[in-house]
This record gives structure tokens, sequence and C-alpha cells, in this order.
């Protein structure tokens, strides 16, 4: 297959853990004789710095000229702590969303037998969790009318749904469930707010579409307790924008790091793949961030385009990493120095040698008696 995939490697480090995911699509293409092309643009405060916009129009028309976006992260101190910054990083991806038409944030958290104990949460808890939380991505409260009155003194943002904007996204999340475990739970706040009570409505209808799957409703407060009281009681998590933002970092929180949780955000005609941790910017340029979560968003492009045997294979490199302990320090408590880099590095050479059973790869330098 052919593929044109547009790089955004954004600030912080975005640029280190995205150039992981490129090399391990690199390996992919050579193994399966695909053909990817890597076009390379810039977003968020590098653009700032560069071009004063956090999404230049030259970022934008490269993104509509291809298959699909790899995404690295944005943000930066500088803009985080100046409420009064005009321009900020965030824009850029919040316009980039908006433009491409990205409605469906899709959110898979996963416990890996291997990192049970890295989780702040019991084992017995976490344990088989797998959930897929659908984020709606281009409307509420992120993207309503804001204002902020002339004194400074009153601002409000309003959080807007049509039933069109509900729809869309909720087939996505029920086709989801039919082929998983046929559960969907609609996570609102419809005991205070009218756009929930909306969602309520519109989800319930659209339900009936799909006999197979139940279909059961949280006050997102209370979901937020479920979700580490009893995680495994979730399949897919349909939601608005921000609850789904904010029911997402806590979920982060039961695969042991925030650095293993990639997504997909899908419309009618683009597609981007971003990993859901931030720039991490203490981080930038230490080879300490875990390229997990980005590597993972590129085996999630492969998925969308049905390329299902090379998404699987990287998959099954990661699990691999997380096995052998070939990990970031985020995870890794047995050896030092495992570099971002170095755990790129071992899953491009899973690809290139899958059936290798001694793991007596060229681009790892432990020693195979060390790594075993
Ligand atoms: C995310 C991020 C973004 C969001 C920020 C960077 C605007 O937190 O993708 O979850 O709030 O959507
Ligand atoms: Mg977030």
């Amino acid at each position: 297959m052919k593929l044109k995939i547009a790089v955004l490697p954004g600030d912080g480090i975005g640029p280190e853990v995205t150039s992981q995911a490129v090399k391990v699509l690199k390996a992919i293409a050579q193994e399966f004789d695909h053909s990817f092309q890597f076009k390379y643009a810039s977003v968020g405060a590098v653009a700032i710095d560069e071009f004063n916009d956090p999404l230049p129009k030259k970022t934008l028309d490269l993104c509509k000229s291809t298959d699909a976006i790899l995404f690295g992260a944005i943000g930066d101190p500088r803009f985080d702590n100046n409420p009064s910054a005009k321009i900020r990083p965030e824009q850029g991806l919040l316009k980039l969303r908006k433009e491409l038409g990205l409605f469906a944030n899709i959110r898979p958290v996963k416990a890996y037998d291997n990192l049970l104990d890295k989780s702040p949460l019991k084992r017995q808890i976490i344990k088989g969790t797998d959930i897929s939380i659908y984020r709606e991505l281009t409307g509420g409260i992120y993207f309503g009318e804001k204002s902020l009155s002339e004194d400074g003194n009153t601002a409000s943002d309003l959080c807007e749904y049509s039933r069109m904007e509900i729809e869309r996204i909720a087939h996505l999340a029920f086709k989801a469930a039919q082929t998983r475990k046929n559960k969907v739970t609609l996570v609102d706040k419809a005991n205070v707010l009218e756009s929930s009570r909306l969602w309520r409505r519109v989800v319930t209808e659209i339900a009936s579409d799909y006999p197979d799957v139940s279909l059961d409703f949280l006050f997102v407060d209370n979901a937020a307790m479920q979700m580490i009281l009893n995680p495994k009681q979730f399949d897919v998590i349909l939601t608005e924008n921000m609850f789904g933002d904010i029911i997402s970092d806590e979920a982060s929180v039961i695969g042991g790091s925030i650095g293993l949780l990639a997504s997909a955000s899908v419309g009618n005609k683009y597609a981007m793949f971003e990993p859901i941790h931030g720039s991490y910017p203490q981080a930038k340029n230490l080879g300490i961030a875990n390229p997990i979560a980005s590597i993972l968003s590129a085996a999630m492009l492969l998925d969308h385009f049905e390329l299902f045997e090379e998404a699987d294979l990287i998959r099954e490199g990661v699990e691999k990493s997380l096995k052998l302990n070939i990990t970031t320090p985020d995870l890794n408590t047995k050896y030092n120095h495992i570099s971002t880099a170095k755990v790129g590095d071992f899953i491009e050479d899973f690809i290139n040698n899958p059936h290798d059973t001694n793991m007596n790869f060229s681009n790892i330098h432990l020693g195979q008696s060390t790594i075993i």
C-alpha cells in the first residue's frame, strides 16, 4: 500500500517519540513491501516561534493533502504560565481537529499483564481491563462561544451540542462495541446539564439500531469513581469532549503510565494519530520519554487502513518490549538508561526479526544475557 503521512512532531518530547513511531513504520513498510512517504510540518509552540501561528497554513494544507497524520505533542510552559497569552500552542491542535472534522477520538485503555504492578491501583482491580473510550472531539465546551467581560471579571464558555454531532460518534461507538463486548456506557451529567440530556435522548434512540449492544448511563462524577473502583465493568465509553479528556487521563493510571496510551482521531475524510500524553517539557531531549504511546498510535494508523497484520506485529513488539523490560524509566525499575531511541530500536528489530527467539538483536547493546 502507498501512503503519504504528514508528521507533526510539535513540542517538548513530541519530536523524540514521533521519530520512534516513524522508525517503526519504516520497518513495517520494508517488511511488508509498502511505500510510506513522510512529510514533516510544524505545529504548536515551535510554529508560534517560527511563524507566529500554532497551525500555519502550510501545515494545514499538508495535512489535507496526505492520507493520515502522525501527531506528536504540543504545549509549552511559556504559555501555560501566561493566562493572558493571545496565541497558544493548544489552539493549533484544536484548529487542526476542527478544520479536519476529526469528530471522534478513540482512546484504548488496557492493563498489560506485565505492568500490573506499575499501576498505583491494586492488580486484582485492573487485571483484564480493556476499554475503548469514544470521546467527541470537535464540539462542546471546547468550541462553544467564549467571552470575557470588559472588566475582566466575568468569563463564560458555552457547551453546545447538536443532534448530528452526537449521532455520528454514537454510531461509531455502537459499531465498535459490536466487535468487542457489546456494551456502551454513556458518560454525562444529565442530572444537571441540558446538553447531557440531549446526549441521553439521542444515544437512546440510536441504541435501538443495535439490539445486540447494551447501553447504560453513568454520571461523570460516578464514572470517575467507577474507573478506579471497577474498571473491568467498562467496554466502550461514549462521552462528550471535556468529560472524555478528563476520564481518559484518569484511565491512563490503569496501564501504569500515561506514556502507553495511543489515540486515533477520525472524521469522514481525515484521520490523525497521536499519543494522549502531552509535551512533557521537563523530559525534552533527555531520552527518557516513553515512545510506546506514539508507536501504538502508528499501529492504530495501520488499523485505519486495514493493515491489521502489520498493526498486530507492532503491538506484539510493544508487548515483547514490556515483557523483557526494554522500557523507559517511567516503567523500568530493572535496567538503567534504556532510552526512548533504544525502545524504538528494539521494536524496529522485532519487526525485522519477529521469529528471532534469541532476541539477540543488533540494535540492542545490552547483551543477550542481561535482557533475558
Ligand atoms: C488531549 C489534550 C488536549 C485536549 C489539549 C492539549 C488541548 O489534553 O488531547 O487530551 O484537551 O484535548
Ligand atoms: Mg487531555
